[in-house]
Formats: C-alpha cells, structure tokens, sequence
C-alpha cells in the first residue's frame, strides 16, 4: 500500500527552483567505488558541473574520497549535508537496496535533482512510490544510466527514425563478463560483511547489477510497453543471488526483446536492433571507451528487387568519436538543472524498467511466463517521453 508522501517541514525548498548560476552544485551520497568515476567526470567539466561534498554512513570513506577529488566538505550524515550546503542536487551511489529510503529523505528534504544510481529501486512498488513522490514534490530523479548519454546511442536513435531499418521487429541486449570472484579463489559466501554485488538483499545479482541495462535498452529501441516476460538460467547460486538470467520481453507494439545477463560468462555488451531492412549492431554498449563503430547490415534484396539474392547482405557502418558517457551525463543534469533540457533518461522508463526486472525474477524463479502490469499513467508518460527524444 503506497501512503501519500510527508514532506519535511524543515524541507530546503530554495533547491527546487532551477538554478540560475553554472556549475550545477552537487553532493554525493556514498562514497565507494561509482563515486570516484562521477569525481573524475564533474573534474572533466568544471564549468558546468561540480561535487561540494560527499556524505556516506562511513565518515572516513566519505573525507578520503573528498580529499582524493577536491570536495570541500565531507559529511557522516546526508541530512546535515543537504541542510548545510547549497545544493542544486545529489548523486546517490550506495548499494541498491539503500536507494527507496535515501531516495525518499532527499524528497522530503527539498533536494530539487536526485540523480541516482542504477538500479533506481527494487520493486515495482518502490518505484511507484518514488514516482508519486516525485510528481507531489517537483524533485527531478533521474536514473544514473550513463550509457545512454553516449554519442553510439543519439547514433542509434537518428538511424532509427531516419527509417534505415524500417519497422523494428526485436532487440537483443546483453551484459555478461566473468565475475572471478564468484569462482576460484573467491568471496566467501558466509561472511555476513560481504560485498553488495555478492547479497541479494542490498541488490546483488545478474539481472539487477547488469542486465538492468540491457532491459532499459531494449525497452528504449524496441518503443513499446511490455506486455508479458519469460525467463531462464540460475535463480540461485551460493551466494544467494541469480548469477544467469536470458529472459524475453514481450511489447505491446509486436516488438521482442532478447535479454543475455551473466556473471559468469566473457564479457559482451553488445546492442543488436533488427528491423525489416536490416540489423544494427553496436559491439559494446555500456562501457564505451574508444571511438566506435555501428554497422547495419541488410540484405542485398531488402527493397524485393531481386529476391534470389535474401541471403546475401551488404553492410553500412557509422563512426562514433570517443566520449566518456558519465561527463556527458553530468552534462545533461546541468542542463537540466538549468531548465533548458529533459533528463535522458525519464522516471517512466525507470518505473518500466523496475516492474519488468520484477517479472523477470518471478519468472525465473517460478519457471513461468509472467504478465507484466504497467500503470497507464505511466505507459502514457513513457510514450510521450520517446516522442520528445525522438
Ligand atoms: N554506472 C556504473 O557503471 C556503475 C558501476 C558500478 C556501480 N554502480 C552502481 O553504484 C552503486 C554503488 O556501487 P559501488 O560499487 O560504488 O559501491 P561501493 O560499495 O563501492 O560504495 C558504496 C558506498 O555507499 C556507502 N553507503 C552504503 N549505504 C549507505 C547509506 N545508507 N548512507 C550513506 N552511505 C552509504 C558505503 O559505506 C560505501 O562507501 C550501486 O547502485 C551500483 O549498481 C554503477
């Protein structure tokens, strides 16, 4: 049961207007490894985007890393944080299962732009409590997807309504890569204190860790709500967590998509839409670290001229600078901050996202086909946030 949001009365409400002065000033919320890469990245673009401060449950994590990327002020509390300094908003990257609650202070505590870590929440019900939160306050939550903010995807999304593909008939998205300390010489599954991506009760696993990416693209290319999934692999390993997941989503536009996450397999992060003129391929979408290159394939005879030739294709490829995704996403939260952008990546999808992972766990652990129910009020918002970023 979702109760309406209380809304703190001692709530910094000056954060919520849009802020008139560049940089965007933001605090951290956990101070751990996705910190450090977000330091790096605001260093990258000083003018726009800059990090106050940082808090984490951890003090001494919270002033190393202060010391380590030049933030003036660390904090062992996020309320005294967002209390003491100006903030236009916060990044939160702790452990998943720790995000609804610090989600819901920052809300509560007048933060005008949480940019949060994936996976946002955990349930469907999180995020539709962060949903009515959000629309009740006016704070923006954005989920921190970086991948999407890459030039390859603003590539893919001008391929696509340029027509070259035609109709898209279904996407396939994998993440996978050897985790070597889920095997060998490894994390012991009995220690109490073990790391997050090895619990499943901070949010640990294939499906929620990375696969969340690969649901969030397929959804994003395939345009369409999903409908119903069905999914196979390891429900459990010793860790307590699903360290396999190859699902199918079902959209309501006829489209289907193919979901390949593994902790346990070599590394792929590849992107493959295929559409009645032809298939694009992008090699690795999440982690791009050099220029890159997209390729649609097609059948020499997709336009019917010369059907004795279906099977044989020509290629079409499409250069992609190199850029780091996580500067461009902090870029994009300055804008937004500004009020002169949309965030990249709506709180609809996210809310999409989050209920179609739900599934997909069920169906894996139940071994059944399951239904996925999406809010209308949702579903609509989804349709007119991929109209705006068409
Ligand atoms: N976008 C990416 O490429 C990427 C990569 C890695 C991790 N992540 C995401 O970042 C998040 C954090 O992962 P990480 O690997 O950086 O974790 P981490 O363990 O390195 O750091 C998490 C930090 O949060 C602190 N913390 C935990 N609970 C807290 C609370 N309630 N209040 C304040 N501080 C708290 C911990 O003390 C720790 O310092 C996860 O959601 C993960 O999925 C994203």
């Amino acid at each position: 049961m979702i109760q309406p949001p209380v809304l703190d009365e001692k709530r910094n409400d000056k954060n919520l207007t849009t802020s008139s002065t560049l940089p965007a000033r933001f605090g951290v919320i956990g101070a751990g490894f996705i910190a450090g890469v977000h330091g790096l990245a605001a260093q990258a673009v000083p003018d726009q985007f800059t990090i106050v401060a940082a808090s984490d449950a951890n003090p001494a994590a919270a002033a190393a890393a202060a010391e380590t990327y030049g933030w003036a002020n660390s904090y062992s509390s996020v309320g005294e944080m967002i209390q003491a300094e100006e903030l236009d908003g916060v990044i939160i990257s702790t452990w998943p299962s720790t995000h609804p609650e610090l989600i819901e202070q920052c809300i509560a505590g007048g933060v005008g732009l949480v940019l949060c870590e994936k996976p946002l929440v955990l349930t469907g019900e999180q995020a539709l409590r962060v949903w009515d939160l959000a629309a009740a306050s006016g704070t923006t939550v954005i989920e921190a997807f970086m991948y999407r903010h890459h030039p390859a995807i603003a590539k893919i999304e001008q391929i696509i309504a340029s027509g070259r593909l035609g109709q898209i008939d279904h996407v396939r998205a994998s993440f996978t890569y050897f985790n070597k300390s889920m095997v060998g010489t490894k994390v012991d599954p009995n220690d109490p204190n073990r790391p997050w991506r090895y619990r499943a009760d901070q949010g640990g696993g294939a499906l929620y860790d990375i696969g969340t990416y690969a649901v969030n693209a397929s959804t994003h290319f395939a345009g369409g709500v999903p409908t119903r999934v069905a999914a196979f692999g390891r429900a459990k390993n010793e860790y307590g967590t699903s360290d396999k997941i190859m699902g199918l989503i079902d959209y309501d536009n006829e489209v289907v998509g193919l979901l390949e996450s593994s902790e346990v397999s070599d590394t792929n992060q590849e992107i493959q839409i295929s559409g009645q003129y032809g298939t694009l391929h992008l090699p690795a979408a999440w982690n791009i670290y050099d220029a890159t290159t997209i390729t649609v394939r097609s059948s020499i005879a997709h336009d019917y001229r010369d059907q004795s030739r279906a099977f044989q294709t020509i290629s079409d490829t499409f250069a992609v600078p190199a850029s780091n995704a996580f500067k461009d996403q902090l870029l994009n939260v300055a804008n937004v901050v500004q009020g002169s952008a949309q965030p990249r990546v709506s709180l609809a999808e996210t809310v999409i996202n989050t209920i179609t992972m739900e599934a997909l766990a069920v169906s894996l652990n139940e071994r059944e086909e399951v239904d996925v129910q999406i809010p209308e009020r949702v579903a609509t918002a989804f349709r007119q946030s991929q109209q705006l970023s068409a």
